[in-house]
């Protein structure tokens, strides 16, 4: 049993967190032009600055890895310019946040790509489903496989982002290993069928996350670096034969690289089946552990008092109720997310979710 609970401040890193409710990384596809944050970007990240920590919606490290319309990058100058008034407005409000970096893979589509490139994948594996394109949806193509020195230019690309993010003011990245994106596609033997030096052993699937991790601690202290995985998420086509066996493995190697956290997305996004040991898992971390998916206050306290986690990531909670550290703090009622505005689309569904003061307020 721990003594902690929701509202209990922690430490990680050199940061002071005031409470331990992360705010979970949300893509909602509203970036300005040349994939730059926009002003209501800025107002989003500002009005949920109470987590105790925010996870920004994943980044792209370079165009080539873009997957999806309007979502933010992490690679040019114009694009640090908007992320700085994120940053800023975040700090303002006292408030902490983390920059996820992403690189979509086969999760993409040639009409998103620059020149209307393949997508690359670790196997020329097509996932089912579409691809959200800007003439709407259309089906996934087959990836081209990554050849060993194109693995090494989007090694590069994570260590540029990672520079571009230290000077956009955040105060730590997350590495996005997670939801059948390209690391993910490489962990996972579901999606991954190398016969080199990145295939086959876990150790050889996870060499790719290590490179990648190994570039990002070149910018970022380790303290300041945060990983998230998906042991059982099938979302984006996902499968692996032994999650269990396999994250334990891979976490066993994070263990040594002192990292601000492990994020765990527990289960599967697509149904509520769990099928992992996630307490097993948390207890092979020897650092701080976020968990997330489908948690709300009772769960959330629970777990957190269970000594299940350390933190708790809410998602949709977050996207609804901007003051949801208050609103859970005073036990009052949430608004409803509406799933009809959660990607694209403009302030509508976005900024205009009232806390529950500014409800008070209106119906007074
Ligand atoms: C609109 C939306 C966008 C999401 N985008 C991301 C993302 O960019 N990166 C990521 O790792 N997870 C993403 N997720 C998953 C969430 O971070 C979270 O894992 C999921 O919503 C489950 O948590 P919840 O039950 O608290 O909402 C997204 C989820 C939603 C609903």
């Amino acid at each position: 049993m721990s003594t902690s609970n929701l509202f209990t401040s922690l430490k990680i890193g050199d940061l002071n967190i005031n409470n331990r409710m992360v705010m979970a990384p949300m893509t909602r596809n509203r970036a300005g032009d040349g994939n730059s944050p926009q002003g209501m970007n800025i107002e989003y990240y500002r009005q949920r600055a109470s987590a105790g920590l925010i996870i920004t919606e994943a980044s792209q490290v370079s165009a080539e890895g873009v997957g999806y319309p309007g979502t933010p990058g992490i690679y040019d100058e114009k694009q640090v310019a908007g992320w700085q008034k994120v940053t800023q407005a975040v700090h303002e409000e006292g408030g902490h946040i983390y920059l996820q970096l992403w690189f979509c893979g086969r999760i993409s589509h040639p009409d998103l790509l620059p020149e209307n490139q393949t997508p690359v994948a670790p196997s020329a594996l097509k996932p089912e489903g579409e691809a959200i394109t800007l003439d709407g949806m259309k089906a996934f193509v087959e990836p081209r496989a990554l050849e060993i020195n194109e693995i090494e230019t989007i090694v590069r690309q994570y260590k540029n982002a990672a520079e571009m993010a230290k000077k956009s003011g955040f105060d730590g990245v997350e590495i996005h290993a997670a939801n059948g994106y390209l690391i993910d596609q490489f962990l996972r033997d579901g999606s991954n069928k190398r016969t080199d030096s990145y295939g086959g052993s876990d150790e050889n699937r996870m060499r790719f996350l290590n490179q990648v991790i190994d570039v990002v601690l070149e910018v970022w202290d380790s303290r300041s670096v945060g990983i998230r995985l998906t042991p059982e998420n099938s979302f984006n086509s996902m499968s692996d034969s032994d999650p269990q066996a396999h994250f334990s493995y891979f976490i066993s190697r994070l263990n040594t690289r002192d990292l601000a956290y492990l994020h765990i997305l527990e289960g599967d996004m697509m149904s509520a089946a769990r099928n992992v040991d996630y307490r097993a898992l948390r207890d092979a971390y020897y650092g701080i552990y976020i968990a997330n998916n489908g948690y709300d206050y009772e769960r959330g306290q629970q777990a957190i008092a269970n000594g299940d986690c350390d933190l708790v990531a809410f998602g949709i909670p977050f996207l609804a109720n901007p003051d949801l550290v208050y609103r859970y703090k005073n036990k009052l009622p949430l608004n409803e997310a509406n799933q009809a505005t959660f990607y694209g689309g403009n302030e509508t569904g976005y900024i205009d979710y009232p806390t529950a003061v500014e409800k008070t307020a209106a119906t007074a």
